[in-house]
Order: structure tokens, then sequence, then C-alpha cells
């Protein structure tokens, strides 16, 4: 059979076939008899190859009507019918997509450890309003009328006309005053929460972060409870071989003040990175509660006494996992994020 006979039964074939065509599915039959590489029109181009010179012009014709009415056919048949349904547009057989799971913020992770450690030494957790009036932030915590931390630079003021007094707390030691004021000793409370300061953000610092504080007070307690308390946590929470270093320093609301350091549990007092190369870490901020601060809150100095501590999480979490910008951890950053 010569080609172009060839090409004129396959047209009477398609011609038959056209009609027949009633679904998607057999359009997409059609498609893959006809339409394909390896279909019948192309293998007749193909043979096309084969054909004398001058009957090329009338072969090619023909083949290209034909390949016009096939293709035709075949796009009225989508029209009507769609896309071939049986296309499975939902495969089951699929491996799922791996889950994303959401997870604890370091911050709140730290928190929790912190938090687990000093109650299962007796302490409870108190909490307070983040916004606060002056009384609470810095009256009864005997800060004097004019100490430079209520100034606007360091404090941020609530503008309120009726209440010129409100602020966002700048530590959480306003809860210790509260808690005074509404328990009778024996007292023995830690108090985390966020505590915002108007200060420039950078890596070191940022306007809004969070301190946990601790409260103890009874009769006869002295510094060498606040010792043995901070000393035991910090052997638990952090190494267990810990030195300690107190230093003296000031604060308004205790006498004696003390900030308290550790030898850096990296690298065991050697000088590293995350202690800048001196050996030692600060951990935290405390003292004896101040005798003007207990009567402040209604509890006689004379009959008790009390320690109170207090220090920032977020530098704790950066000394635990050696992230060297605060900002990471509020950027939400999952790549930061999921390490922890
Ligand atoms: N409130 C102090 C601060 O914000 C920390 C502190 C708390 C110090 C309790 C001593 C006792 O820096």
């Amino acid at each position: 059979m010569t080609l172009i006979d060839q090409i004129s039964a396959l047209r009477s074939e398609i011609e038959h076939e056209i009609p027949t065509i009633d679904s998607a599915d057999a359009a997409e039959r059609f498609r893959l008899k006809h339409l394909v590489k390896k279909g019948t029109i192309q293998s007749c181009v193909e043979g096309l190859r084969m054909v004398p010179r001058e009957e090329k012009p009338l072969v090619g014709k023909a083949l290209n009507e034909l390949r016009a009415l096939a293709e035709g056919a075949f796009a009225h048949a989508q029209e009507q019918f769609g896309k071939r349904s049986s296309t499975p547009h939902l495969d089951l057989t699929l491996p799922p997509r791996g889950q994303r799971r959401g997870a604890v913020h370091p911050i709140t992770q730290t928190v929790d450890k912190l938090v687990s450690i000093f109650s299962s030494m007796g302490f409870e957790v108190a909490e307070g309003p983040d916004v606060e009036d002056d009384t609470h932030n810095f009256g009864k915590l005997n800060f004097a009328a004019d100490h430079p931390a209520r100034d606007m630079q360091d404090t941020f003021f609530i503008d309120d006309e009726a209440r010129a007094d409100l602020l966002l707390r700048t530590h959480t030691s306003s809860v210790q005053v509260r808690v005074m004021e509404n328990m009778k000793p024996p007292i023995r409370c830690i108090m985390p929460g966020r505590v915002y300061r108007n200060e420039a953000v950078s890596a070191r610092s940022l306007a809004e972060f969070h301190q946990i504080e601790g409260l103890y007070i009874d009769k006869g307690v002295s510094m060498a409870d606040l010792k043995g308390t901070i000393m035991a946590f910090a052997r638990r929470f952090y190494d267990e071989n810990a030195e300690f270093r107190f230093r003296t320093s000031y604060f308004p609301f205790t006498e004696p003040s003390c900030e308290i350091d550790m030898s850096c549990f990296l690298c065991k007092g050697d000088g590293c990175r995350i202690c800048k190369h001196s050996g030692w870490l600060e951990i935290c901020g405390a003292g004896m509660v101040h005798p003007n601060v207990l009567s402040a809150c209604g509890i006689d100095p004379n009959e008790y006494s009390g320690f109170a501590f207090g220090f920032g999480v977020e530098r704790v979490v950066l000394m635990l996992t050696g992230i060297d910008d605060i900002r990471l951890l509020y950027d939400n950053d999952i790549r930061v994020l999921s390490q922890f």
C-alpha cells in the first residue's frame, strides 16, 4: 500500500471514529491512538521520507489535513466532555508531606525549667499586672522620689489623664510588693513575668523582656539562706560543680545587695566566648529585703527578714544556647526556633 492509500484508509477510519467519541475517556483514547508521537498520524509522517520528491507536496497536504481533522475533533470533544475524568487529581497513594510541629518557644521552655526547679524547692508562682502603678513599681520598693530609674528614659508611662501614676512595670519586683501586701509570712514565691524598659533595641537589650524574681520571708532568714538557695538552684540548673562569687552591689529595695557570679559552665573558668573570656557568668542580682520595704508592705522588720533575687530570662537563654543576638529570640524565624 502506498502512503497516500494508507493516509486515505486512516482518514476514513478516523472519520468513522469521530462520531463515536462520547466521553472524555473516549477522547483520551482517540488522542493516544492518533495524536501522540507513536500514533498513527506521526507514523505516516515518518513514511514521508520514502515518498518520491514530486509526490511529497500532495501527500504532505493530505497528512496535514488529516492531522487538522483529528486535532479539531479531539479539541471539540475536550470542550464537550472536559478533561479525562479518570485523571487522578488526588493521588491517595502518594506519601504524605511531612507535618510541621509547633514547639514551645525557648524563652517559655527556660521559664518552665526555672519555675520547676524553684517549685521543687518550695517556691510558689505568683503573678501581677504588667500595667502597674508607681507605688508598686517604685514607691514601696524604697526608690527615692528623684531616683533616676523613674525617669522618662527608663520607664514607659501610660497616657491616662485620670491616672498619671500608671506605667509598664520595669521589673518583676512590683510583684514582690503585691505578694507581701497580700500574704502573711512565711512567704516563698517565684515571680516570672514580662517587663518593659524604654531602651534602644540592640543585640544585647530589648525594650520588652522577661524576668524571674524570687522572694523568701520568714523569721531569722539570713544572707546564708540566700547563698544556699541560689547555689543549690544554679548547681541544678547550670552545672553541679559550679563555683560562686558574691559581689557587693546596690538596689534600693535590698540591703545588703549583691550580684552573684558563677564559674562559666562551658569553659569551667578558663575563659571562652560565652563568658567573654572572664571565666565568670553573672547569674542574678539579689539581697536582703530592705526593712523599709517590709514595713511599707505591712510586714514587721523586727520580727521578719527575707531575701529577694531577680534575673533576666533572655540572658539565661543566650548563655545556654550560645545565641549572640537577643533579637533572634523575637524574630520568630522557624530556622532559629526549630533548633531548640
Ligand atoms: N529588680 C532588679 C532588676 O530589675 C533585680 C533584683 C531583684 C535585684 C530582686 C535584687 C533583688 O534589676
